[in-house]
């Protein structure tokens, strides 16, 4: 079975209430690790699923505040306790960084796969992040889901303060990818202090067959376009669009997964494509030190990619997984995901070419 919560360690929130358990995120942990009386916060009251009761249960004081103790590290197989997950609605990862004071600068950002998904949910939380006067690209091939969101992204931050534009491109397509740069080439640079490309978009291709099945190199060469050629030639694109130049900052992020490091069987094109992409974006941090790279796992998502994930992954213990996963409740949001590459963003001290997976921070 799989270790999708890899690097995670899994507390165990006691309450008054009984005992639940589930995931917290890390940052908080090394907060109360370092300190030496562990905090004491209110959560609501536990649902019905969070009556699991290790043996080294405590009671605490009335009322429904609790503390979190480091329980255990997880192990690289999938744990069918964590049925008894609890997850609280809103991450306290979240809360703190929505309250940062912190932005991204007067940016050219541009997110690739924007009109459904993880995607979309960046490029809400990003518009949050830019500068007055930042221009924000969303692409992807749905023209009516880049509209709507542009539209909710221009009423949630005001006309005059970002100038949201959608470009329709297919970037499996030499098209596609060319009408992106061009479509980025009508942005004065010298206005920016900053150019962030997203490379979000991507497909999971056919996950119901095995390697052996793919004997044709027009099939496999289809996928690799989208998600490795697509990926390379458009950065490619936008860092000769947008050249060095004193004062400019330039990030580029490759959306990565767990499946760029472990083999998933049946997943062999996503696999290659994402293990093919995480090193074309180590070279590129090598090539261009003044550029910042960073491939970022954002963890199981609740999308239409995991949906297709529980539906069609051929090899049926990986299918099991999924669906655990998605009935006990352990799929992230693509918010909470977002949130914390937002940090690594704001905080800007990852070594560049990194991988860095969700469940690590
Ligand atoms: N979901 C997960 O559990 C998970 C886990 C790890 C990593 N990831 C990664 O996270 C990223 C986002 O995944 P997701 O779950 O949000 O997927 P999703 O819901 O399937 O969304 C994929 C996005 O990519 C766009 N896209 C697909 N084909 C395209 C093409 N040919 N040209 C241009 N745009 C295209 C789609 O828009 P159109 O259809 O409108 O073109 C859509 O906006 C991906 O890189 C994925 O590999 C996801």
């Amino acid at each position: 079975m799989l270790g999708f919560r890899r690097g995670c360690f899994e507390k165990v929130c006691v309450s008054s209430h009984g005992t639940i358990r589930g995931r917290v995120p890390r940052g908080l942990w090394k907060e109360q690790e370092q300190l030496e009386t562990p905090v004491k916060r209110q959560l609501p009251p536990p649902g019905p699923s969070s009556t699991f009761l290790p043996p080294h249960t405590h009671t605490l004081d009335p009322s429904h505040t609790f503390w979190i103790v480091p329980f255990k590290k997880i192990s690289p197989s999938f744990d069918s306790q964590t049925s008894q997950a609890f997850f609280p609605k809103r991450p306290i990862m979240e809360d703190l960084i929505s309250r940062e004071p912190r932005d991204l600068g007067r940016a050219l950002c541009i997110i690739t796969g924007a009109s459904k998904g993880y995607g979309r949910a960046l490029a809400f939380q990003l518009s949050c992040r830019l500068k007055p006067r930042s221009v924000l690209v969303l692409v992807a091939r749905s023209t009516a889901q880049l509209n709507e969101l542009k539209e909710d992204i221009v009423s949630l931050c005001g006309q005059n303060k970002l100038d949201v534009r959608c470009v329709q491109a297919d970037l499996e397509e030499t098209e596609g990818v060319e009408k992106t740069v061009q479509a980025l080439k009508e942005t004065n640079s010298t206005e920016m202090d900053h150019v962030l490309l997203i490379n979000n978009a991507a497909s999971l291709g056919d996950v119901s067959r095995f390697a052996q099945s793919f004997t044709d190199p027009a099939e496999v060469n289809r996928y690799l376009s989208l998600n490795v050629s697509g990926a390379l030639s458009l950065t490619a694109g936008v860092l000769q669009a947008f050249p060095r130049r004193l004062g400019l900052r330039r990030t580029v992020v490759n959306i990565s997964s767990l499946c760029a490091l472990k083999p998933f069987p049946s997943w062999v094109l996503y696999c290659t494509g994402k293990a093919a992409r995480d090193m074309m974006f180590r070279v590129l941090a090598e090539e261009e030190p003044d550029v910042r790279v960073l491939s970022y796992a954002p963890g199981p998502l609740d999308t239409d990619m995991q949906l297709q994930a529980r539906r069609f992954s051929g090899d049926l213990n990986l299918r099991r997984s999924f669906c655990s996963m998605f009935s006990e409740h352990q799929l992230l949001s693509c918010e909470e995901s977002g949130s914390k590459l937002i940090k690594l963003l704001l905080d800007n001290n990852f070594p560049s070419g990194a991988h860095l997976d969700f469940y690590e921070l």
